[in-house]
């Protein structure tokens, strides 16, 4: 199913929305990927890794006739409510759509074959007609292909002419899925109240998304980015519904009584991916004046509930915004922006009609968490980007996806930062970026940004392509850019590229040229020079200095501590001490020795890569460590913010990659104890999830939690003057922090705050319909207080997620339920997964996994996958084997794991198993290499403590 690929379309985004122990679950599921690389070398890697099939010879469109105009009539058949009358038979909902088309063409070279895209379409025998005399050619054949080109050949009796206009007609039919593909149908519910009770009723609207190739299951097409038309469509649809596409409607009017029909004005010359059309009783906001019209749809019960208000207002701008800062206006008089009750990926940019999980739009004032305000203007933030980064220009072809991604992901951070100052939270999405990329680029199955098109082939490889490299490593690439070239050369360069290619395709040859025109034009390295090896290569460098020899060298960062590889960057270095003036130069050869600014004198210490703006990790020799790790201790503030959380993820992941001992990367968290800021805290416990996975059911726990309660007292305390966990802080990074707090220091067992949680949870008990916990902390707080409570506290969160028809609310209670320490509420809450009246089966297996992320639930829910492996699996299997057994790390583990594999029928979890095999026996080697080491420095450490 594309869609589960395209759901890491929204990674970057969706990377602020994971809760700091989910993101530590990618750690474990990346050492996986290690294992299977081990025994290649650089030179036998190949850039993408793709399926193993033959292609078929030719998979790309011959570019001999190129397409100018489409009118396309779609009547899709399905009514939006089913409203049971006594004498009438109730409608067949039948999801067929049926339509027609004509596109008219251009030939570029004489040819008597016709080739363009079609999926799962049935296709009438086309009509050709010479637009230059208006003649009725003679077609042979029409005939689909039947292999992963998805190509619809017609063959003419003569050759068509060199710069003949053309144009081919036919109707086709096809399936509204239930998939969320292409044209899709979404069922939703609403509160009737023209009913004399109000009654619950079903509703169902269709949408369509069609990135990267779904317009050809819609109408057969050109379907590639480069192929831009001129679309104007027509749309029959029941009465009472409202039909929305690219552009405003230029007429609509009724057929009969059941049916209606409306057309849209034509939309500027786009590509096809960029089609888009909702059919739905939806009613819309709109936005406060602006020079586009914005309006911003929903189900009418959240309209009425002004739901949509946040979103319009962002809306106008962030849009504002860009048309100022790109100097060029959005390219539409009109932007619909549409909440969806099923969607993947979390967004789709559509020119004129950008369509948005309900989630990513919708704000309910007072229930929820402030910080969703967060979510919603950086997933806005980021389609809108894409309405110049992709709809205006686009890439000529799906390898250099990230130009539509990295600059959508780049250009968010500004907008964010304009459109609410006060979130501070630039450097936040900054971080959390550089380390999805880094994540994911250290593995040698990584692929450059600018792939080989060859590699690039395949819907699969397309949609391949949409990952943390294209997205997060794009969004740091092009930072470490506009840091080289100083914003303003930056800012004119993309202008300049935004005009010239307007309405085209461009590739990253031509940004690099305008980037290089808006500067000196004689600078050096050019643009081209220095971005070539960043944007071509996989991975990234390590730069190692040692500060007593003044020696500097790169060197491919990887996990795999035994992969070979050569490659080089032209690699920025900025760096600062504790006692000169920050400084930089350039590092392009592998090694460079005797460098006097590089030798420290007596008490300095080098810090490397000033703000993280450059794309590489950092290591030093054990001196200059412990320098640096001593002024985080003394004084934190004396290095900037961003380093002091990149020291700790550099130090835990070189720790990793076995570059330096563990215990610097446990010594590099000491500092945290006065450290009051978000940043250095999220990078800490994100690294740390993996020990606390491996070890929390071993002696190393004691002494661990010790530690993490002593650590974090100050923290909790700093809190619970400023707020007492009443209300919060203004700033946003803090907001992030206190929910940090609270987490550790109460899963720690610090008693100040298990009790807070627990009286406040009491207060809610007490008063039942009122709930004064503030909704930033209602997750952790439920949490927390079920996990110190007992039945009761279990019981009545029990109560309530049955009682409760909010999503979130219903989600936070789900999770919270999960977290009781008493073994047989575990088991009963497992036993109620199979039943669909209490947890729905999509919710089963997130369920099942936060109640094994409990150690308390772990071996139950291990026993339970495997009693109940038939109805469990029917979820997300694969998910449901990596997310129980995270923990596992002995040798009888292993062989259970083994025995599962080998007794139980997979249901699309085998290669999850594998993976769990696999990374079973990473975590049996990192436990006892490491064991040791690590309980004795939690003793050392807590050894004078309580
Ligand atoms: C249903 O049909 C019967 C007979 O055909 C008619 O008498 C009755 O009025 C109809 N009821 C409604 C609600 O239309
Ligand atoms: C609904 O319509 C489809 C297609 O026209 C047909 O195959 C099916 O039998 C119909 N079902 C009912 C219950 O009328
Ligand atoms: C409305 O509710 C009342 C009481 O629950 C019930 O008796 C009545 O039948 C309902 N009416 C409708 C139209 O559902
Ligand atoms: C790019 O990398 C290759 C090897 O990885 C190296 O030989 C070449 O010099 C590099 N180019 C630049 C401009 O750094
Ligand atoms: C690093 O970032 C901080 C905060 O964003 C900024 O004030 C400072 O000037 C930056 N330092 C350098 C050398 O760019
Ligand atoms: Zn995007």
């Amino acid at each position: 199913m594309p869609g589960k690929s395209t759901l890491s379309k929204a990674l970057a985004v969706a990377f602020a929305v994971l809760t700091v122990s989910a993101i530590g679950g990618m750690i474990s599921m990346m050492i996986v990927f290690e294992i299977q690389t081990n025994n290649l070398t650089m030179t036998e890697l190949p850039t993408v890794p793709s399926t193993t099939l033959a292609p078929p010879p030719v998979m790309r469109l011959p570019r001999s006739l190129i397409p100018e105009r489409y009118e396309i009539l779609l009547h899709p058949q399905f009514y939006s409510r089913i409203v049971e009358e006594v004498n009438v038979t109730t409608p067949n909902q039948t999801l067929f759509f049926n339509g027609s088309s004509t596109v008219y063409f251009r030939c570029h070279q004489a040819t008597k074959h016709i080739f363009l895209h079609s999926f799962e379409l049935s296709v009438s025998p086309p009509e050709v007609i010479d637009r230059d005399n208006n003649k009725k050619l003679s077609v042979l054949s029409h005939q689909q292909h039947d292999d992963e080109s998805d190509f619809l050949e017609i063959e003419m009796e003569e050759n068509l002419k060199t710069n003949g206009n053309y144009s081919l007609s036919l109707s086709f039919d096809g399936e509204i899925s239930e998939y969320l593909q292409a044209l899709y149908v979404s069922k939703y519910t609403e509160t009737d109240l023209d009913f004399v009770n109000d009654t619950i009723q079903e509703r169902f609207l269709v949408a369509t998304n069609l990135e990267p190739t779904s317009a050809r299951r819609l109408f057969p097409c050109f379907d590639e980015p480069d192929m831009k038309a001129v679309f104007q469509l027509t749309v029959i649809h029941r009465r009472g519904t409202e039909a929305l596409s690219n552009t405003r409607q230029q007429r609509s009017s009724s057929i009969d009584e059941e049916w209606k029909y409306t057309q849209f004005f034509p939309t500027p010359k786009m590509s096809s991916y960029l089609l888009a059309l909702t059919i739905s009783e939806f009613k819309f906001t709109t936005s406060p004046e602006n020079r586009v019209t914005i309006k911003t749809y929903a189900r009418p019960e959240a309209i009425d509930a002004g739901h949509t208000r946040y979103a319009a207002e962002i809306t106008a701008e962030i849009l504002k915004f860009y048309e100022e800062h790109f100097d060029l206006q959005y390219g539409m008089e009109d932007l619909a922006q549409i909440a969806l009750p099923d969607l993947e990926p979390l967004a789709m940019e559509n020119w004129g009609l950008i369509t948005y999980q309900e989630g990513a739009l919708l704000y309910e004032e007072g229930v929820s968490s402030w910080l969703h305000k967060e979510v919603i203007t950086t997933v806005i933030a980021h389609e809108l980007a894409h309405q110049w980064f992709g709809n205006q220009v686009t890439m000529k072809w799906w390898n250099e996806i990230w130009l539509n991604e990295g600059f959508a992901t780049y250009m968010s951070y500004l907008a964010v930062d304009h459109a609410e100052p006060k979130f501070q939270i630039k450097e936040k999405m900054i971080m959390d970026d550089l380390h999805a990329a880094f994540e994911e680029d250290a593995l040698l199955t990584s692929h450059p940004l600018s792939a080989p098109p060859n590699d690039v082939q395949t819907t699969g490889e397309i949609l391949g392509m949409f990952d943390a490299i294209s997205y997060s490593k794009g969004a740091m690439v092009l930072r470490m850019l506009a840091e080289y070239v100083k914003d303003k050369a930056f800012d004119d360069g993309i202008r300049e590229y935004l005009k010239t290619h307007r309405g085209g395709n461009a590739d990253q040859e031509d940004l690099w040229v305008f980037i290089q025109n808006a500067r000196n034009k004689e600078s050096k390295p050019t643009v081209q020079e220095f971005m070539e090896n960043w944007t071509t290569q996989i991975g990234y460098p390590v730069v190692t200095i040692n500060t007593i020899s003044g020696s500097i060298n790169q060197k491919h960062f990887l996990y795999n501590s035994s992969a070979v590889s050569n490659l080089l960057w032209k690699i920025p270095i900025t760096y600062t001490t504790n006692i000169s003036e920050p400084n930089d130069f350039w590092l392009g050869e592998r090694e460079r020795d005797g460098m006097d600014e590089l030798i420290s004198k007596k008490g300095e210490w080098i810090l490397v890569n000033i703000n993280t703006t450059g794309y590489y990790r950092v290591n030093y020799n054990v001196e200059n460590w412990d320098r640096l790790l001593w002024q985080l201790e003394t004084n934190p503030s004396r290095i900037p913010l961003m380093n002091r959380a990149q020291l700790v993820d550099d130090a835990f992941n070189l720790a990793r990659a076995k570059q330096v001992d563990v215990t610097l990367a446990l010594k590099s968290t000491r500092f945290l104890r006065s450290e009051t800021a978000y940043l250095p805290w999220e990078s800490a416990i994100r690294n740390l999830e993996y020990f606390i996975l491996m070890f929390d059911r071993s002696e190393v726990y004691g002494p661990m939690q010790l530690y993490l309660r002593h650590q974090v007292e100050e923290l909790y305390n700093f809190f619970k003057n400023q707020t007492d966990y009443s209300t919060v802080p203004d700033d946003h990074s803090l907001q992030h922090n206190q929910i940090t707090a609270i987490e550790v220091a109460c899963s720690n067992g610090l008693p100040d705050c298990v009790e807070m949680a627990t009286e406040k949870f009491a207060e809610w008990m007490d008063r039942n319909d009122t709930n004064t916990i503030h909704t930033n902390l209602r997750s952790v707080i439920y949490c927390q207080a079920v996990a110190a409570g007992d039945k009761k506290e279990w019981e009545f969160a029990w109560e309530k997620f049955l009682n409760s028809t909010d999503t979130s609310e219903k989600d936070q209670l789900r999770k919270a339920l999960s977290c009781t320490k008493k073994t047989w509420l575990l088991n009963r809450y497992l036993s109620y997964t199979l039943d669909p009246d209490k947890i729905r089966l999509m919710d089963v297996t997130s369920t099942v996994n936060h109640i094994a992320q409990n150690a308390a639930g772990q071996a139950l829910a291990w026993n339970f996958i495997r009693a109940h492996w038939d109805y469990v699996s029917q979820g997300d299997a694969a998910s449901l084997v990596m997310g129980v057994t995270r923990r596992f790390s002995t040798p009888f583990e292993l062989q259970e794991l083994i025995r599962f594999r080998d007794n139980t029928e997979m249901n699309g979890a085998y290669r999850a198993t594998l993976q769990a095999i696999e990374q079973t026996q990473v975590n049996i080697q990192w436990v006892q290499e490491n064991h040791d080491a690590v309980l004795e420095w939690f003793e050392r450490e807590t050894a004078n403590l309580e």
